[in-house]
């Protein structure tokens, strides 16, 4: 007789977040005792609540296969699509053994666990142009381009539009109209593809944008969300190099140049230099680079937040005004680092996405 791997049903405590904006009510936990077996879906156990005990249970779900990117939730408070969350997972993290969902975070909501798309992801993906701006003539058959052209997109078309990484992303927290991870990620879809025609204008609008490319704060927390390994932040760097290196594109937010100044401190310190860094983000790498006048506003608009991180104890302002020192042998290392990948010919774009060889 053939053996059977199927474990029995188990018993799951679900607690959804629950909020009616038409109700005039304010948001509440719901608890629900789920009977499944512990591989079954957080889906599919919210679908079980619906059917047995509330009906009334909004939540939004097509595939169930991960592919279609509606079920995105936050399950124990991360982001996660909710057919592609096994139930002994969520319970492993979750606290006390209760498996906690809520609807994602930066978007409004709109039931229960449903958060309005149209209002915030969609109008982001609308704002970068998302669709091929073909070069002239088209061919009448076909484009050909190069097989690692394509590949080098593959990782944005990846993207289910789930809205994992606008749930999470901590600067549209800070600033909603940030384009975000999911529209910018789609931009270099198109930016990265040989067939488009625009790359310098849709690089030079998300650059002089003071909500564009720059504006995001490098924080990870959308390449974590991500359940299809798009890498958003990784596509977003990837903008700002073509933008900046290759189409030298001088954005009014100094982005570009901030990121200079970051890189040549740390070639010349081994470390951040805070002092530095305000006058070599608007002035370069000169002395007098510090004189700029640019350079000399900004200081004096961030001097509240330098004097609050000073009597908090955040800065001491020693190491802030000379800088960090590090071993002559550990800066040589460093400096090393730089010699290496600045003597190559070309810049190298690593890929972790598409991994193999061909066979011919
Ligand atoms: Fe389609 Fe989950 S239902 S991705």
């Amino acid at each position: 007789m053939a053996e059977t791997h199927e474990r029995p049903p188990e018993q799951f405590t679900l607690r959804l977040r629950r909020y009616d904006p038409e109700s005039g009510e304010s948001p509440y936990w719901d608890e629900h005792t789920i009977e499944l077996e512990p591989h079954r879906s957080v889906l599919e156990a919210i679908l079980q609540a619906r059917d047995r005990f509330d009906g009334s249970i909004g939540i939004r779900c097509s595939c169930r296969q991960a592919i279609c990117g509606s079920c995105g939730i936050r399950v124990n408070g991360e982001p996660a699509l909710a057919c592609h969350t096994h139930l002994d997972a969520a319970k492993r993290s979750a606290r006390e053994g209760v498996i906690e969902v809520e609807p994602m975070g930066n978007m409004p909501v709109l039931k229960d666990l449903i958060v309005d798309m149209d209002a915030v992801h969609w109008k982001k993906i609308q704002r970068v142009t998302p669709w091929l701006l073909a070069k002239q003539p088209v061919p009448e058959r076909e484009y050909l381009v190069e097989r690692e052209a394509m590949v080098d997109v593959t990782q944005t078309m990846a993207c289910i539009q789930c809205g994992a990484c606008v749930s999470d992303c901590l600067a549209m927290e800070v600033d909603p109209g940030f384009v975000g991870p999911a529209a910018l990620a789609k931009a270099y879809r198109f930016v990265g593809d040989p067939r488009d025609d625009q790359q310098f204008e849709r690089l030079n609008d998300l650059a002089q944008d003071p909500q564009g490319i720059f504006d995001c704060t490098h924080c990870f927390k959308c390449v974590d969300a991500c359940p299809k390994d798009v890498n958003p932040m990784g596509q977003i760097m990837r903008l700002r190099r073509i933008a900046g290196s290759d189409q030298h594109i001088v954005d009014r937010n100094n982005g570009h140049r901030h990121e200079a100044a970051i890189t040549t401190l740390i070639k010349d310190y081994g470390l951040l230099h805070e002092a530095e860094m305000i006058p070599r983000s608007y002035g370069g790498n000169s002395w007098f680079g510090k004189f700029h006048p640019a350079a000399g506003r900004e200081l004096l608009s961030s001097l509240p937040v330098i004097l609050k991180a000073v009597l908090r104890g955040k800065v001491s302002p020693k190491l802030a005004l000379l800088g960090h020192k590090i071993g002559k042998q550990d800066l040589q290392a460093v400096q090393k680092i730089y010699e290496t990948v600045e003597s190559r010919e070309q810049r190298y774009e690593l890929n972790l996405y598409i991994s193999g060889e061909d066979e011919s």
